[in-house]
């Protein structure tokens, strides 16, 4: 509507803003072509989908033939990490990519759970809750490492690049949260009312998660202090990960993705509903902003030459 209405005074003005309008209108387009906005997700009969959240257009990705908890994205070298629970490893594939996906094998674990990766770093983390590990290795799989070794059934797990914590929960019922350091030397108690979190991230003030057992979504400051119950979901037991972007918090509870702002009390939006379990959620937003502009900025020259 909006370029439609640009087009039509474009098209009215004189000869010497035609370049300018066509200039903007290239790159209107490419804000809305450029920068997609995705939610990717994994069922429980392990199946990767994703959702475009501007069209709504869902897509089959791929299958990883086992139950997958949790999702991690290397933004550098643009891999999407997948813990294959049952399976016992991890694969990667490329993303955002066009053709059906082929997987790549990484590393091998002992029922992977959760994953995080520090692109900074080139590092991926996971976590073995039957083992009660939290591993390390460079993004190829090479140079494995534990971090943390037969301690407190780690599960869910995030990382804050910028202040080296990494912070994670427990797949017991009377569960923490943690944060830890990075090389696992210190640790501290966050929040010590946490039944089985599947689900944990931060932002650049907070730490949310997702209880489990009550589908509590809560928030609290770094420290734990101020936990605040944004929504109760009301499904027992099956509500598992979630995501955040600036201005909301994606969370999966039972056969549908879920969308709230980051405080109490705001709307609830079902972006998508599945015909299975959903699991592990990841959103997407592409990045390279300049990649995008330089590309416009070709075809314009190669238009005026
Ligand atoms: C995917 O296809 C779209 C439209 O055909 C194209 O603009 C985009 O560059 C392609 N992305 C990749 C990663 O190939
Ligand atoms: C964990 O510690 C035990 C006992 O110290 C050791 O036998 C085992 O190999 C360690 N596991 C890993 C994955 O490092
Ligand atoms: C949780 O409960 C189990 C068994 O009921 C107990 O062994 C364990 O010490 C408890 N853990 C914490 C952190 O309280
Ligand atoms: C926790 O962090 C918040 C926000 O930074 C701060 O206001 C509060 O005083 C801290 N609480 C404790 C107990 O340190
Ligand atoms: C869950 O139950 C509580 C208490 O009955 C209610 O206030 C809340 O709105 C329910 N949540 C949803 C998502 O329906
Ligand atoms: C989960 O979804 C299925 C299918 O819609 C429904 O039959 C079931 O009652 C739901 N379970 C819970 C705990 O909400
Ligand atoms: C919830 O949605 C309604 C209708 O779209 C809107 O009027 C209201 O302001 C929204 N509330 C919040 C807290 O965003």
């Amino acid at each position: 509507m909006r370029s439609g209405v640009f087009f039509y005074s474009c098209n009215n003005m004189g000869l010497h803003v035609t370049w300018f309008c066509l200039v903007s209108m290239l790159y209107m387009i490419c804000g809305i072509v450029c920068f997609e906005k995705k939610l990717l997700f994994s069922t429980s009969t392990g199946y990767l989908k994703d959702i475009d959240l501007e069209t709504g257009v869902l897509r089959l990705l791929g299958n990883a033939d086992s139950g997958v908890f949790a999702l991690a994205y290397d933004k550098t070298e643009r891999y999407i990490y997948v813990p294959r629970f049952t399976s016992g490893d991890i694969l990667r594939f490329p993303y955002p990519n066009n053709k059906t996906i082929v997987f790549e094998s990484v590393v091998s674990g002992n029922q992977p759970g959760g994953i995080a990766f520090d692109s900074a770093n080139s590092h991926l983390y996971w976590t073995e809750p039957k083992e009660g590990n939290i591993m390390r290795c460079n993004s190829d799989g090479s140079n494995v490492i534990t971090i943390i070794n037969g301690t407190g059934t780690p599960a869910a797990l995030t990382i804050d690049i910028a202040n080296r914590w990494m912070y994670y929960s427990q797949d017991i019922s009377n569960g923490t949260l943690q944060r830890l350091t990075l090389d696992g030397k210190e640790s501290r108690v966050i929040d010590n009312q946490a039944s089985w979190v599947y689900g944990i991230c931060i932002d650049d003030q907070r730490l949310y998660w997702m209880d489990n057992l009550m589908g509590d979504l809560k928030s609290a400051w770094y420290n734990g202090s101020d936990v605040e119950t944004i929504v109760s979901t009301n499904s027992t037991k099956r509500n598992w990960d979630i995501d955040i972007n600036d201005d909301f918090i994606f969370y999966t509870s039972n056969t549908t993705i879920l969308k709230t702002g980051k405080s109490p009390g705001q709307n609830l939006t079902v972006v998508h509903t599945d015909t299975d379990q959903i699991t592990g959620i990841l959103f997407y937003k592409q990045e390279g902003k300049n990649t995008c502009i330089s590309k416009i900025t070709n075809i314009v020259y190669k238009i005026i030459a």
